[in-house]
């Protein structure tokens, strides 16, 4: 019995195929990168269109299996550009109707949560997400994923983005601003700190840098000042909540968390109050098919499954409309 899950929501056309206990067996992918700028909904739909079959055999191959053995088909239906999510839904359903299985829509950030939760074995932690698209603090509450702390404006990983963007790093910038925040000398150029609550804002500090960079600043201290305020705001709001709701496990998911300096920072937070830290392993951060077939999995085994003329596409769903059938 395996599972296929296809991503396919923004820059990443992923496919990924896990067995009945969910451990990955295949995890294909392409990657679409823009020259230059950020990432445009036609480009990535036009990439995953002309890789999608290519990464379908990689993944076959990496599970050594053949496509009668899938019990599934599952696929990132929501949140997501339109043009890219549309790529994978046709995928998917094609698949499933061929082979005579479920569908299965799965929310891709409950996938990131839900995957980071697998490999953590964490049973009731606080889980941080920080991605391209969102940056939410959320805990499982009875069935729902209840979110307590968020941006409100932009993602911290769309920041970085948006500031490599300005710096001409290629996109993604996060990686990139990492590593020469990682050769800077330490000089701390000082930037807006934004927290309200429980929530996070950072389009004045993306404006602050820009500015600082303009300025003629030195580029390697302004990554290494840049990701100091952000990670440290979410470093507060992170430990805010962990007091506020005694948890007692910290989990950080999504693709920002694939970042060492962010993830030091939340490990000492979380041994301040008294808690355990897990990450995401960094190779299942960014977006992925396994994430998406290991969801799949899940509601299969919660007998939820979408009916071709449920299948549309969802761009804004969100992790807290998605009803959890498991612990
Ligand atoms: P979402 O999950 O919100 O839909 P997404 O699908 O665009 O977001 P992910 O692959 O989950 O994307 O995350 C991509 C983001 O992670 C990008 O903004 C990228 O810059 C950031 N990122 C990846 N690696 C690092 C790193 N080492 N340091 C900081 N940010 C990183
Ligand atoms: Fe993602």
């Amino acid at each position: 019995m395996f599972v296929l899950g296809i991503e396919s929501t923004a820059h990443t056309f992923g496919i990924g195929i896990v067995d009945a206990e969910g451990m990955t067996l295949a995890d294909a992918k392409s990657v679409y990168s823009p020259d230059e700028g950020g990432i445009h909904p036609r480009e990535a739909a036009e990439h995953h269109q002309e890789s999608c079959l290519l990464v379908l055999q990689k993944a076959l191959s990496q599970a050594s299996i053949s496509l009668p053995q899938l019990c599934a088909v599952a696929f990132s239906q929501g949140p997501g550009l339109p043009p890219a999510l549309r790529v994978g839904a046709v995928m998917a359903r094609g698949l499933a109707y061929s082979l005579k299985i479920p569908l299965i829509g799965v929310n891709h950030c409950l996938a990131h949560v839900e995957h980071a939760r697998y490999f953590s074995k964490a049973e009731r932690p606080l889980i941080v997400y920080l991605s391209g698209g969102n940056t939410q603090l959320t805990t499982l509450e009875e069935n729902r994923y209840r979110i307590f702390g968020e941006t409100l404006d932009i993602a911290l990983g769309n920041m970085l983005d948006m500031f490599g963007r300005a710096a001409k790093l290629k996109h993604p910038g996060g990686p990139k601003i990492e590593k020469l925040a990682r050769h800077a000398d330490g000089t701390y150029l000082s930037l807006p700190y934004t927290v309200k609550g429980m929530d996070l804002a950072f389009s004045g500090l993306l404006t602050a840098a820009k500015r600082l960079l303009k300025e003629g600043a030195d580029l390697k201290s302004v990554c290494y000042s840049l990701q100091e305020t952000a990670f440290s705001m979410v470093a507060e709001v992170v430990e805010r909540a962990l007091a506020h709701t005694q948890r007692t496990e910290l989990l950080v998911t999504g693709g920002v968390a694939a970042n060492n300096r962010l993830r030091e920072m939340l490990q000492i937070v979380a041994q301040n109050q008294s808690a355990c830290f897990a990450s995401v392993p960094p190779k299942h951060a960014g977006d992925n098919g396994a994430m998406i077939a290991y969801t799949g999995l899940l509601l299969q085994r919660g007998k939820i499954e979408t009916l071709l003329s449920a299948s549309r596409v969802q761009p804004k769903w969100r992790l807290d409309q998605v009803e959890i059938v498991w612990d």
